[in-house]
């Protein structure tokens, strides 16, 4: 079976665009590919957390990606900096990594413009440190977002310069992975595009049927069409695209035929698609809930991820030991 692993930045909780665009796609990969997911705690430590934040958020996000759906039993779901086997690759592949290609990634260039004062190494060798974290694990695939290719195609970079330096076939180069033809992308309520933590227009998963509901009848609309069959501006669109995502076929047709015959009434249409936001997303909050107020089985869960994965890490940088000329240990 092919492997697949991919890291999660931990930024705070998940929302509906996250679990439509990504999450959704990896409880269907669990049973198609040998998964695992991990907590990307090392790289977050670039921006200085405190150790409650630390704490906070690996919780927070194990219990709402297991809320979601993720099955540990499948696919192992590990804190990053408990397997530090990968600290240790991340050591050799910084010493092929060069200062010139590593200042030349957008996202680095991007963070020294945002944030001039704190352009720290951990920075600038982000991609070496998560080319270590897919390499570790000879990934076969890593589902990625348009924002992490410049990463994945250092990661190539470095498994091939590493293979070449040694003059030997050893790390495979990971590939991109695209699960669905086209990525699911959930419009905010605000008419302003893609939902998104920076925009402020998210429905969260952890959130209640009142505050949703509230939420949906906020949405901005406009005055109605103006004709027949008439094309749907952006704010009224994206109401039809969050009720494809939430409400049966059968829903979104009879809202769009009161589209197109002039009859459609916002208020009657934010009911039904809060009504099924809700249904969605009740029985992941109260799994949430569940989780939050468990945290032994938080433990376990990150224990046995952990343990899976150093397993696998451990062989990778045992032989990677070798290669280089060390005692493999
Ligand atoms: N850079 C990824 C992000 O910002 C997170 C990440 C770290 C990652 N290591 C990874 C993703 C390894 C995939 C594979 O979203």
């Amino acid at each position: 079976m092919e492997r697949v692993i991919s890291g999660i930045r931990p930024t705070g909780n998940l929302h509906l665009g996250n679990y439509f665009g990504a999450v959704k796609n990896f409880v269907r990969m669990q049973d198609e590919y040998d998964c695992m997911f991990f907590i990307a705690d090392w790289h977050s430590l670039t921006t200085h957390p405190t150790p409650e934040n630390i704490r906070q958020s690996a919780r927070t996000i194990l219990a709402e990606y297991l809320a979601c759906g993720i099955d540990p039993e499948k696919a192992p779901i590990y804190i990053q900096s408990d397997v530090k086997e990968v600290l240790e690759l991340y050591l050799y592949l910084n010493m092929n990594a060069y200062l010139g290609e590593l200042e030349r990634v957008t996202s680095f260039k991007e963070k020294v413009r945002q944030q001039p004062d704190n352009v720290n190494a951990g920075l600038l060798t982000y991609p070496t440190l998560m080319a270590a974290d897919i390499l570790m694990h000879k990934a076969d695939k890593v589902p990625v977002g348009k924002d992490q290719e410049q990463n994945m195609e250092m990661a190539r970079l470095f498994a091939r310069r590493f293979n070449r330096i040694y003059n030997i076939e050893y790390f495979k180069e990971p590939q991109n992975f695209y699960y669905t033809k086209q990525a699911v992308k959930i419009p905010g309520l605000d008419g302003s595009g893609k939902m998104g933590k920076s925009n402020g227009n998210c429905i969260y998963l952890f959130e209640d049927d009142q505050t949703i509901t509230k939420k949906v009848m906020r949405a901005v609309t406009d005055a109605g069409p103006q004709a027949m069959n008439s094309e749907k501006p952006e704010v009224i669109q994206n109401l039809f695209t969050l009720m494809e995502a939430v409400s049966t076929p059968d829903t979104v047709a009879y809202f769009n035929d009161k589209w197109n015959t002039c009859e459609i009434r916002y208020g009657d249409m934010k009911k039904q698609l809060a009504a099924d936001i809700c249904a969605t997303v009740a029985p992941i909050r109260e799994k949430i809930e569940m989780y939050k107020n468990d945290d032994a089985l938080l433990q376990r869960i990150a224990n046995q991820g952990a343990e899976r994965a150093r397993e696998r890490a451990a062989q990778t940088i045992k032989e990677v030991r070798e290669i280089i000329g060390f005692r493999a240990n």
